[in-house]
């Protein structure tokens, strides 16, 4: 079958939701599984660029020409920003504090919500890389617009908690006003995340938004496991700080799940 580059951004409002361990883990998890992976760090906070370079190199990137920022704010064809990642079929496109003055820079440009997507027109009609997974920063303003008119599908990691569930509607609704202007973004589902399977009330979290209609719900749940916060430690994926870790499967699996979506 011929290859063609599908970009998926992981967005949500709700910060702490696990977008960025998602975007990460099913990015190597798709990798090791012999998919070609770009991923993009599009938040100031540098976390996806965290898992998988230490502090200084991520810093050294950031105060470098060759991030995220300066490419949209010279509009720039991204080919020449992609570095490689030490894993084989995984690369990645870093960021730097200063997309905190994103919005600022958006604002004055020309059909300013298509910027990101300008950018990676090149690099999308290579389709060298199966799949392109950007990560989103916590705010529902002009540049996740970016970030979403320049995608095909969203996946909605959700944190399985009270407080989770809050701000849904919000983000659904943001979705909508998206599709005005990029008709063929598609919400891939839900993945629910940071289950603590002790309490029952990630289940009622699960019930509520299966129940939504129209929405897709991942049937594989990511749980809490401390490995998680030992990898981002370590600046490596799970499945390589710790193979036999319960969340390194769980992502495994839940990738699995999404790539069957084209099968
Ligand atoms: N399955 C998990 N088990 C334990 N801790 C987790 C798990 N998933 C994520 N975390 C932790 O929860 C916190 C938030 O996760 P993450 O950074 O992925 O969320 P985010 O949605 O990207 O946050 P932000 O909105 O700030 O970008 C991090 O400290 C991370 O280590
Ligand atoms: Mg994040």
């Amino acid at each position: 079958m011929e290859k063609k580059t599908r970009i998926i951004a992981f967005a949500n409002n709700k910060g702490g939701s696990g977008k960025t361990t998602s975007c990460a883990n099913i990015g190597y998890s798709l990798a090791a599984m012999g998919k070609k992976v770009l991923l993009i760090d599009g938040d100031m906070q540098l976390n996806l660029s965290l898992s998988y370079f230490t502090e200084d190199e991520v810093l050294e990137m950031a105060a470098s020409e060759k991030n995220l920022y300066h490419a949209i704010r010279k509009q720039d064809d991204l080919t020449d920003y992609v570095i490689h990642t030490p894993y084989e079929n995984l690369d990645l496109i870093p960021s730097s504090m200063l997309m905190s003055g994103m919005e600022y820079e958006l604002f004055t440009k020309w059909q300013r919500e298509f910027i990101l997507k300008g950018c990676l027109k090149n690099i999308k009609a290579a389709n060298t890389y199966d799949y392109i997974l950007i990560d989103a920063p916590p705010t529902l303003g002009g540049w996740v617009m970016n970030i979403l008119c320049a995608s095909d599908y969203v996946i909605m990691p959700v944190e399985a908690s009270p407080w989770g569930l809050f701000g849904v509607a919000n983000m659904f609704e943001f979705l909508e006003d998206v599709r005005r202007i990029n008709e063929n973004l598609e919400l891939l589902g839900i993945a629910i995340t940071k289950v603590d399977a002790r309490k029952n009330y990630y289940k009622q979290t699960c019930e509520t938004l299966r129940s939504a209609d129209n929405v897709h719900v991942f049937d594989n749940i990511i749980r809490v496991d401390s490995e998680v916060e030992w990898a981002q430690d370590d600046s490596k994926p799970i499945l390589v700080h710790k193979a036999k870790a319960r969340s390194a499967g769980e992502y495994m699996e839940l990738a699995k799940e999404i790539d069957r979506t084209w099968q």
